[in-house]
């Protein structure tokens, strides 16, 4: 990543790749479709800034997710940890389904309007504008990254949306977010802070530092939506190959309890649609959170999650 480089020129660059991909005459199908790619994964190389030597966590996921915005070093790494995990992609899949339970509940059920999903990650199926906005045309949503790749990805996704915006900050420096989605938050109304496989990318201090300084500033009403690598051997493996490949960011791992903590302070969502007499609240794994399907099947074994409420002082 570059922080703070001017990304102007590369995003013109971008754009010319696609315009470049028109066909000419002669052109075979074949020709094209290698010249567009060619072309497009050289402007996305430029735009995120790294050399496409060196694995990026954003592009590393959306290969799990069966997308095509990774380059090979991606596909290297994902590879690696599937042939040791192979669930890990099932986690991935279980994540983007909470976030779509998750969305949904806190616009049909809380009656939130507004979300800040911090580490969005490249555009895919079922975004959380996407979601919540077929529930409440009326929601708005901001996204925040600090990967250039994505912020354009995103921009693009969103331009004709007036009800959305995609910010490029880093997590690592949360009053930054707090004062830049204020062109779209209104920090009065009850706000959702989502964190979907984000914070286990930061230290202890960053962390709990982000969530906090970011709920903190939400009013009573507020929600915080979690999902997060569980410490567990497989992902220790996960870890080691991310740190060996030098990917742009490494794993820090969390016991249960620790995970807990981004919740303290914060009442629990039930997460069971049936209430079992006496159950108290927990976190639980993503295929278990308000699932309609049989969440005593456990698909994802990777991580767990919560959703929480901000209650009055
Ligand atoms: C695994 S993806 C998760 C995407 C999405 N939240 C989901 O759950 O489907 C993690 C995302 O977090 C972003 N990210 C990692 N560290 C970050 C940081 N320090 N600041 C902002 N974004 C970060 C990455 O660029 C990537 O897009």
């Amino acid at each position: 990543m570059t922080g703070n480089k001017d990304h102007g020129a590369d995003e013109a660059l971008y754009v010319k790749s696609v315009v470049d991909a028109s066909p000419q005459p002669g052109d075979s199908v074949a020709d094209l479709a290698s010249a567009a790619l060619a072309s497009h994964m050289d402007a996305l190389n430029r735009l995120s800034g790294v050399g496409s030597d060196t694995a990026n966590v954003a592009r590393i996921y959306d290969y799990y997710l069966g997308g095509k915005d990774n380059f090979e070093v991606d596909r290297t790494v994902a590879e690696e940890v599937l042939a040791k995990n192979p669930d890990v992609r099932d986690s991935a899949l279980a994540n983007r389904e909470f976030l779509g339970r998750v969305v949904h509940y806190l616009v049909s059920e809380a009656g939130v309007r507004q979300f800040i999903d911090l580490g969005s990650g490249l555009p895919t199926q079922e975004n959380v504008h996407q979601v919540a906005q077929a529930a409440a045309a009326d929601a708005r949503i901001v996204y925040v990254d600090n990967d250039p790749v994505v912020l354009t990805h995103a921009r693009a996704m969103l331009a004709t949306n007036q009800n959305t915006l995609a910010v490029g900050a880093d997590l690592r420096d949360p009053w930054k977010i707090v004062h830049e989605v204020r062109a779209l938050i209104d920090f009065t109304q009850p706000i959702a802070v989502l964190a979907f496989a984000v914070l286990h990318f930061l230290s202890d201090e960053q962390a709990y530092g982000v969530v906090n300084t970011l709920v903190g500033a939400c009013p009573p009403g507020s929600y915080l939506a979690v999902s997060h690598v569980l410490d567990t051997a497989e992902a220790q493996t996960g870890r080691a190959i991310y740190a060996r490949r030098s990917a742009n960011a490494g794993l820090v791992l969390r016991s249960p309890a620790e995970i807990g903590e981004f919740f303290a302070g914060l009442e629990l969502v039930h997460p069971e649609l049936e209430r079992s007499p006496g159950n108290a609240p927990e976190l639980v794994h993503l295929s278990q959170w308000r699932n309609e399907e049989d969440s005593t099947v456990v698909r994802d074994r990777f991580m767990l999650c919560g959703v929480a409420r901000k209650l009055e002082p």
